[in-house]
């Protein structure tokens, strides 16, 4: 049996800075699907939020106010304060570990304006930001190498309960296909999100909700999982994010015939309207046939921005376009569409990263969670641009510091390491020995395609309930698969089966999360109950799995300093 003080699951942002935290004192084992600098955290793009006031004065208070406006007021606004106050500091600090962050003329950090940010508030390296950030904390995590071990292509199975106590997970090494046993005094999960079960996403091939499904099956509801962001500028058909950054820059959103839509959405912000407000934007236009060609197609333009500004400020999304389309935004405009960018729910937890157990708040021990596979919750409806990347360091570093008030000086926690391991076997082998005749691809494709033109942007009662009669067909299709590699060395297939699994059981709390809340809020558009209903909905879903089913109680938002009020832009 493997041993160490703490075990991270995921290597992005927020279990690196974790891992940092938590290796002053003790000794981490962080495990990871790829490698840390290849996490999805890479692929943020535009920026970091704080409220430096490097370009217009600015103040912790308008960033909380416009999170929680941008969030339709479903943000615990006790968090958000402490995690809008601690922003300047993770700013700094991130550039004294040796983050480059683009600079003004005058030499300091630079910052552009993103949707729904009253002022410019994103520091910003170029286009690639979340890249800039993994690479210097995994330089960092490189000089503690000693009370830092790093399992690179390792898969997370299951968590290890006892009572109300979490000791350890069960796992496997992707290369060899062995099952091991991980004893730890404290778990925390960094696990990401899951837009994979969409058939247009932004998200990398790793976020498949395995984190969720792990806390889940040991009794740990999921909450707000009906509120997934849909990011207004993904490349057209396949989904791979063009920053905000290009808004933020100056970049006008055009429809089929060449009007400057937003116009009659959001007059006061326009393109910089928050996200939701804009993926439906631009969903009404394309259903309205007024997409470009007629296709679920919009234009992004930014010709009139100049080479010299692309080229300083946008170099990433320029080649990207170029890359996959033979498209350079310099003469001409990119295809994008609204693309699954960003899961708003997740494992709940309190503001200091325990994960708790219930509407109470009362914690699991042992056992932590920070980044976008937990739900703290600061984003509430809907995450304001740029707040994510923030939000994985700040709760990643408060996770750091929350395990060591637990972890140091507790012994380790019983773990029965025969059994742990034949309860995953029994599923590895149960996946293995199926000799059915259905595709996993397909039913996948199926998961992707259902999800997205049913549980997408736009959302209604007649639809969901489709969405959740075609998942259970494709759940019953998922026990008669047929595996084709019976290899247990570098079998990619089986993982991706189990990741399947995972996302059609998440897939289904959402759907079910979405056809309870009956009122439109963030993310969440319901176009047969299309105002917010405060009255009745303002509050999380806490979505727990019983034997009689999924069961959702409600859990109250905690309001603080501001107060419902309606939401224009
Ligand atoms: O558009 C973007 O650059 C994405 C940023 C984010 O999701 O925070």
């Amino acid at each position: 049996m493997i041993q160490h003080d703490v075990v991270i699951i995921g290597a992005g942002l927020a279990g690196m800075r974790c891992a940092l935290e938590v290796s002053k004192d003790l000794n981490v084992g962080m495990l990871t699907k790829v490698y840390p600098s290849r996490s999805h955290s890479g692929a943020a793009q535009g920026g970091i939020a704080a409220s430096l006031g490097n370009s217009e004065p600015d103040t912790w208070e308008e960033h909380m106010y416009d999170t929680i406006k941008g969030g339709d007021f479903l943000n615990d606004q006790d968090a958000v304060e402490e995690y809008v106050k601690a922003a300047p500091r993770i700013i700094y600090e991130l550039e004294h570990m040796g983050c480059v962050f683009s600079r003004t003329p005058d030499g300091k950090i630079a910052q552009r304006s993103f949707g729904g940010h009253s002022k410019p508030r994103a520091c910003f390296s170029a286009d690639r930001t979340g890249h800039a950030i993994l690479h210097a904390l995994h330089e960092q995590l490189m000089k503690n190498a000693e009370s830092v071990k790093i399992y690179n292509e390792w898969y997370m199975h299951a968590l290890i309960v006892d009572g109300d106590r979490c000791n350890g997970v069960v796992v496997s090494n992707i290369q060899t296909g062995e099952v091991e046993v991980i004893q730890a005094k404290a778990v925390v999960f960094a696990t990401g999100g899951y837009g994979r079960i969409f058939k247009i996403t932004s998200n990398a091939f790793a976020s498949t909700a395995d984190g969720v499904m792990a806390a889940l099956d040991v009794g740990i509801p999921m909450e707000d999982p009906e509120f997934v962001q849909f990011h207004p500028s993904g490349l057209y058909r396949q989904g791979i994010l063009f920053s905000e950054a290009a808004r933020g820059e100056g970049a006008y959103l055009l429809n089929g015939k060449g009007e400057r839509f937003m116009e009659t959405y959001a007059p006061s912000r326009m393109e910089l309207a928050p996200r939701d407000i804009v993926a439906r934007a631009e969903q009404s236009e394309m259903d309205a046939g007024r997409g470009v060609d007629g296709k679920d197609m919009i234009h992004l333009d930014l010709r009139h921005l100049g080479k010299d500004r692309i080229m300083e400020r946008l170099p990433q999304i320029r080649q990207l376009g170029i890359d996959f389309l033979g498209i350079d935004c310099i003469t001409d405009c990119l295809p994008i569409q609204p693309t699954a960018h960003y899961s708003m729910g997740g494992i709940p937890t309190d503001k200091f990263s325990h994960v708790i157990l219930d509407e109470k708040g009362t914690r699991m021990n042992g056992f932590f969670a920070a980044g976008e596979c937990a739900c703290v919750s600061v984003h509430g409806g809907n995450r304001l641009g740029t707040n994510s990347l923030l939000d994985a360091v700040v709760f990643g570093e408060r996770a750091g510091k929350s395990v060591l008030e637990y972890a140091v000086g507790i012994d380790y926690g019983n773990v029965n390491e025969g059994q742990e391991k034949a309860r995953v076997l029994e599923k590895f082998e149960d996946v293995f020995q199926r000799d059915g005749s259905e595709s996993y691809n397909d039913i996948r494709d199926e998961m992707k395609e259902i999800m997205m033109s049913h549980c997408g942007v736009f959302r209604d009662e007649e639809r969901l309930k489709v969405c959740l009669e075609t998942l259970k067909g494709l759940q019953e299709r998922f026990k008669k698969g047929k595996v084709t590699d019976k290899g247990k060395v570098f079998n990619t297939e089986i993982y991706e089966i189990l990741e399947l699994g995972n996302m059609l059981s998440v897939a289904q709390l959402i759907a079910t999360a979405a056809l309870r809340r009956k009122e439109s809020r963030g993310g969440h558009f319901r176009t047969d109950f299309p105002k917010r209903d405060d009255e009745n909905f303002l509050h999380h879903s806490m979505v727990f799995a019983t034997p009689d089913g999924l069961e959702i109680k409600p859990k109250p938002v905690i309001i603080t300093k501001y107060q419902p009020a309606e939401r224009t832009y």
